[in-house]
């Protein structure tokens, strides 16, 4: 039998400073009820008794199963396709034309383009990017794009990778756009869904990974999105992540962030550019 009313004060400080160690996301004291409800699911699933059980468990565990689990239960993956739209239309409008002209861009005879969707969630946003850049760029073959999507929650990241959709989430896309990016499929319920074409999948690498382990990258990028992903965490974690963005990024590069978001208040080396957008010179 589950009791998850043995969510003492003493275990909900307990796996908040847990998330936090690890994945530096903030719980406030308000997020008790968001924590029983999310985890009070996977107690259910393992048929444990309770928070007690499950928080022995969690900090036993030394196989990255619980550091998983844990990350899945507490994640929020709110997103849409075009979300925030003005950043797309900037990245047609000054990315995509200024990676163009910069002599800088041209490896082994192609315009290199490297972008990032830092905490991607289900993947409507770099697909938003891969449809932004195939609708703008004149001559696609004489471009090597490759765009990294990167979660903590590997259930998202394995939403992203497969690009399947309920027909209802594609409701701010226009149908040609739908035309031209997605196939007609069913999901495994047999409800209506498109499938983003195996072309613009095949732009994209999505992986698992935690913003505060070491990152794995080979060259630099030339925009970053992390969209509504800093205000889970507090300032002094913001400012470390944003000095760790500006260093990623090639000079000409930008950043995006959410438009509830901002760096106020935040020691930064970026330009700012527009509301939301910071140029690294
Ligand atoms: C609200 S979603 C934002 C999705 C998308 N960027 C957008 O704006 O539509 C926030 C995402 O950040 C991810 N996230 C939170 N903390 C993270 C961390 N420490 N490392 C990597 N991803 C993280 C969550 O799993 C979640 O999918």
């Amino acid at each position: 039998m589950t009791d998850v009313d043995d969510l003492t004060d003493d275990i909900f400080d307990k796996i908040r400073a847990y998330i936090y160690d690890r994945a530096k996301i903030s719980l406030g004291d308000n997020k008790r009820e968001l924590v029983r409800a999310r985890f009070g699911k996977v107690i259910r699933q393992r048929s444990m008794s309770g928070f007690h059980e499950y928080f022995n468990w969690m900090v036993k565990d030394d196989t990255g199963e619980a550091f998983r689990e844990v990350m899945n239960a507490i994640s929020t993956n709110l997103t849409s396709f075009f979300r925030e739209n003005q950043h797309f239309q900037f990245l047609a409008s000054t990315v995509i034309p200024y990676v163009a002209k910069n002599p800088g861009s041209r490896v082994g005879g192609k315009i290199r383009l490297r972008g990032w969707s830092a905490g991607c969630s289900t993947g409507e946003e770099v697909y938003s990017m891969c449809m932004t850049i195939c609708e703008n760029v004149p001559h696609l073959d004489a471009w090597d794009i490759r765009l990294l999507a990167t979660d903590i929650d590997t259930e998202v990241v394995a939403h992203g990778q497969r690009g399947l959709y309920l027909k209802d989430r594609l409701q701010d896309v226009p149908t040609a756009t739908i035309k031209r990016f997605f196939d007609p499929a069913k999901d495994n319920k047999g409800k209506p869904a498109f499938q983003v074409r195996s072309e613009v999948r095949e732009m994209v690498a999505f992986r698992h990974l935690n913003l505060f382990s070491k990152w794995p990258f080979k060259h630099k990028f030339d925009f970053i999105f992390c969209r509504n992903v800093m205000i889970y965490f507090d300032r002094p974690t913001q400012e470390s992540l944003v000095g760790n963005y500006y260093n990623v990024l090639n000079n000409g590069g930008y950043l995006f962030i959410g438009h509830s978001e901002s760096l106020n208040g935040i020691k930064h080396s970026f330009d700012y550019s527009q509301p939301t957008i910071y140029l690294k010179h």
